[in-house]
């Protein structure tokens, strides 16, 4: 191993990842083992005389079943440093800041964990209503908490991420307007600074997409928007503060071009941490809106599911909102009856997730918001803005656009910014989300999020400045220090290899 590692505080994750010399990796698990033992299985016999329907020892058709297995025998000892170190090689918010602006990777704080692993929490959601009143109460306050934070007048609690929220708030706009005769609005309008899922949900929501370019200042251009709108606009959807952290400032007159022309306007949540507390889409004139809990309130990430993302509407479309949700029953039901059912909305889409949608995730949101109160959610926000505007004041990167929020883009300016990315690997730090939005050259989109002291945020900074002074050549090679080094990213992400075998026998 060479010795020219970085110094000071940013060495530490060095110190700690399990590379192991000679480029040799952690080895696998059967790779430790020379001794494996034969589990015996099936009926012993091959089911050689099987009708292949399934052995008289199990009830699955032989070609699903073996009569052996091989497993490497390790002692427990063993098996938990394994997997110990391989926890350690990974990098995630439990091990230090994770900047990554619009994705917003906040620590989950370890309260709502204990809430969800209440026994009270495991119930079944298939029982009657009568015996799940706890249940449904907290999915009727949790309604109640987001829409009254969102400044929406209901919501539903099922999609199961940010980009299925989208994709059903895009649904519930299209069964509102063919509702009204409205049917041949066929455009939704999205900036082209926009998160790619927008565009993905007005695409799978049977909408052609109209890309709005941004104006000088980074924000929604009036005039093109202007020309972009008309009789067949379905919707604009909008992030606010956008992806370069700018305040539209102009909402409200944005929301009134859109609502002249018919159409409605579609609040992307993802970024409203940055207000939360402080401003409600509702009030800027947003009538659908989707919410990242993962973001705003802290549960874990959800990539599709199990997550969460739920939707808040104004009344003109509630009727439209995915079947069940929750309410309290009418003043007139006996004493004697459950407070709270469940309902299907009069006009539904119909269901998009089972049961509740992700109850647990739900459970965690809830528990989040219960402790923050309103007092602690508008501290929140605060802390994620001043957090943002600290740590862009340390960093040498130029920073193009402001004033920003709770994130800002930096412009890795003749670096590449993947480079950039990979190398702040080497410096034990997550990076920052590279290249996009592309309005900024080589854009390093960073959000440190409300949770991170100055002290993390000071050596985020030391790593951004270690990297801006290095050579090309320095960077290309990064990251030196991580478990593993360059990586194919597209066949990691479209060929995984997820089991043992594959790797042995590579
Ligand atoms: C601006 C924006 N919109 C939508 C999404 C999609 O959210 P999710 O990851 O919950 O599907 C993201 C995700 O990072 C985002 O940054």
């Amino acid at each position: 191993m060479s010795d020219d590692r970085p110094v000071g505080e940013a060495n530490s994750r060095y110190d700690q990842a399990r590379y192991i010399e000679n480029g040799e990796y952690e080895p696998l698990l059967s790779a430790k083992d020379l001794t494996r033992v034969e589990i015996g299985g099936g009926s012993g016999d091959g089911g050689d005389e099987s009708d292949g329907t399934g052995s008289d020892a199990s009830p699955l058709p032989d070609d699903l079943t073996r009569d052996s297995l091989e497993l490497p025998e390790l002692s427990e000892p063993e098996l938990a440093r394994h997997y110990t170190r391989l926890s350690q090689m990974i990098y995630g918010i439990d091990s230090g800041p994770y900047p990554l602006g619009s994705c917003t990777m906040k620590y989950n704080p370890k309260f709502t964990e204990d809430v969800a692993a209440l026994p009270s929490a495991a119930v079944h959601p298939d029982r009657s209503e009568g015996s799940v009143q706890g249940t449904l109460e907290l999915l009727y306050r949790l309604q109640d908490y987001l829409g009254r934070i969102g400044g929406m007048d209901a919501v539903t609690l099922q999609p199961p991420a940010g980009a299925a929220g989208e994709f059903v708030g895009i649904r519930v706009a299209a069964a509102y307007h063919e509702h009204n005769g409205e049917g041949h609005r066929d455009e939704v309008i999205v900036p082209e600074s926009a998160h790619g899922t927008n565009f993905a949900s007005a695409a799978l929501g049977g909408y052609d997409v109209v890309s709005l370019p941004s104006d000088d200042e980074g924000r929604v251009d009036l005039e093109a928007l202007e020309a972009a709108l008309s009789e067949n606009t379905a919707a604009l959807m909008l992030t606010n503060p956008n992806t370069l952290g700018l305040f539209e400032r102009d909402i409200t007159e944005i929301a009134e071009m859109v609502h002249d022309v018919g159409g409605l306007l579609y609040y992307d949540g993802a970024n409203l941490n940055a207000l939360l507390g402080r401003a409600r889409p509702g009030d800027m004139g947003f009538d659908v809106m989707h919410y990242n809990v993962h973001k705003t309130f802290a549960t874990p990430h959800g990539g599709g599911g199990p997550g969460a993302g739920p939707v808040g509407v104004v009344d003109d479309l509630a009727p439209f909102l995915p079947t069940p949700r929750v309410r309290e029953r009418d003043e007139g039901s006996k004493s004697s009856d459950p407070v709270y059912e469940r309902f299907e909305p009069e006009h539904t889409i119909g269901k998009v997730h089972g049961f509740d949608g992700n109850w647990l995730v739900l459970v965690k949101a809830f528990a989040y918001i219960a402790r923050l109160g309103d007092e602690g959610l508008a501290d929140a926000s605060a802390s994620a803005v001043l957090n943002a505007n600290y740590l862009a004041e340390q960093v040498e990167y130029d920073v193009p656009y402001g004033p920003f929020h709770h994130e800002f883009v930096a412009s890795a300016g003749g670096q590449d910014a993947a480079d950039v990315a990979k190398r702040m690997l080497d410096y034990g730090v997550h990076p920052p989300t590279t290249k996009w939005p592309e309005i900024v050259p080589e854009a390093l989109m960073t959000e440190p999020t409300e949770v991170e002291s100055k002290a993390t945020l000071d050596r985020l900074a030391a790593a951004f400045n270690a990297v801006a002074g290095e050579e090309t050549e320095t960077l290309e090679h990064a990251p030196e220090r991580t478990t593993a080094r360059r990586i194919d990213q597209t066949s990691a992400a479209r060929t995984p290899q997820l089991s043992w075998q594959a790797l042995e026998d590579e």
